[in-house]
């Protein structure tokens, strides 16, 4: 009885052309990805600087394996956490400024204990209306006040804000570095500005930041001039421009301490496998030292803009490496999407509820793996199965 409503669910997304599939992919080696015996060039990966498959890394994940052994053995404060962890969160706090640093096995998890942990039910927590999946979630757990803003927009958040807060309530303010399927970005400075004048706590998602903005990779706040301090709550993953897996939460010493002693995702979650953290490790020195990474990046992201600009086709203004070809019905961007992969491109249609009604899209991810020609050759398959 209990399948059969299951059933019904599946059969009724089915229904909206809304069921999504995974596939079993043989070899994904930045430029290329394989899938049953064929090859495409690949606009649909997170790894933005070509380090998933990197040798290096390669290397540093055999070689702690051996060291350290394949898993953690226990959750953090059993027997999980090694001198491997404790390297890796030594490397990230001297690197972005922070003063303490904590590791997750996601960036779900991380983002689930950050607003889990740190908004008491007297708080009113303040979402961005993009936000990620697992920064909602966790928001409707909330037992307090809950609201979202609209996109970016600083006029609608001001309102929200109490202009006096209270005695034992804090306001929250939750927002992304570059949002996950839009690609476009905050007013970061205005933001901490006004959550400073506010007294507001800002909490940042940058998952699509770190390792792609600002100097050295430091991430969006860096790229927009905030300080560490200006920020009440870091969260960023290692799965996206860092190439492997897993993630941190970074902040004031007492803001770590508190979370390690009442994060429950940290405290009763196996830790990160410590190979895991060397290959990490190992990534985040490539990702400092490396900048013709980012500058090829770059190049690709401008080269995309100026061509798709000049080809007329639909994107949304973004300025990074997630473009967005808006669509906006999902049987459509199915069908582009398909005829993309018969000529050799790999471009994931995203539909709701991943994006909102009406807005289904292709999500253009640009890599450093990619060559100028694959972007023009994108462009050119783009047009004809739009503009044709
Ligand atoms: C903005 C954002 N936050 C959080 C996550 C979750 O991170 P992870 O994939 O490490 O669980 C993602 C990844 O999909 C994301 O795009």
């Amino acid at each position: 009885m209990q399948l059969a409503r299951l059933q019904q669910a599946l059969a009724a997304r089915q229904q909206a052309g809304l069921r999504r599939q995974s596939q079993a992919f043989t070899q994904v080696q930045g430029r290329l990805l394989h899938c049953n015996g064929k090859a495409y060039l690949n606009f649909s990966a997170n790894d933005y600087l070509d380090l998933a498959s990197d040798k290096l890394l390669q290397g540093a994940l055999a070689e702690g394996a051996s060291r350290y052994g394949v898993g953690s053995t226990g959750s953090p404060l059993v027997t999980g956490h090694h001198s491997a962890h404790a390297d890796l969160t030594a490397q990230l706090a001297e690197w972005l400024g922070f003063e303490r640093v904590l590791l997750f096995s996601s960036g779900f998890a991380a983002n689930q204990t950050m607003l889990g942990s740190l908004a008491a039910e007297s708080d009113l927590l303040l979402l961005d209306k993009l936000s990620h999946a697992s920064l909602i979630d966790a928001a409707l757990q909330h037992k307090g006040r809950f609201k979202r803003f609209a996109h970016n927009d600083l006029a609608a958040l001001s309102r929200l804000l109490p202009a006096i807060p209270g005695a034992d309530s804090h306001s929250l303010v939750v927002t992304e570095g570059v949002f996950s399927m839009d690609g476009d970005s905050p007013d970061l400075t205005a933001m901490a500005r006004l959550c400073a004048e506010q007294d507001a706590a800002l909490l940042l998602d940058d998952a699509h930041g770190l390792g792609v903005l600002g100097e050295e990779g430091r991430g969006s706040w860096f790229a927009q001039g905030l300080k560490p301090t200006d920020l009440y709550c870091y969260m960023a993953n290692f799965g996206k421009a860092l190439g492997v897996g897993g993630a941190f939460l970074a902040g004031r010493k007492t803001l770590i301490d508190y979370i390690e002693q009442f994060g429950r995702h940290y405290i009763y979650s196996t830790a990160l496998s410590p190979a895991l953290c060397c290959a990490v490790s190992k990534s985040i020195e490539l990702v400092r030292t490396e900048q013709w990474r980012r500058d090829k990046l770059y190049d690709n992201i401008a080269l995309f803009q100026q061509r798709a600009a000049a080809a007329g086709l639909p994107c949304l203004a973004a300025t990074g490496a997630i473009q967005a070809v808006m669509l906006g019905n999902s049987e459509h961007a199915v069908a582009v999407s398909q005829q993309l992969r018969e000529q050799g491109i790999w471009l994931t249609a995203i539909r709701p509820p991943t994006v909102p009604p009406g807005t289904a899209r292709l999500r253009v991810t640009l890599s450093a793996s990619q060559q100028p020609a694959d972007i023009e050759y994108l462009i050119k398959m783009l047009q004809q199965a739009l503009l044709c």
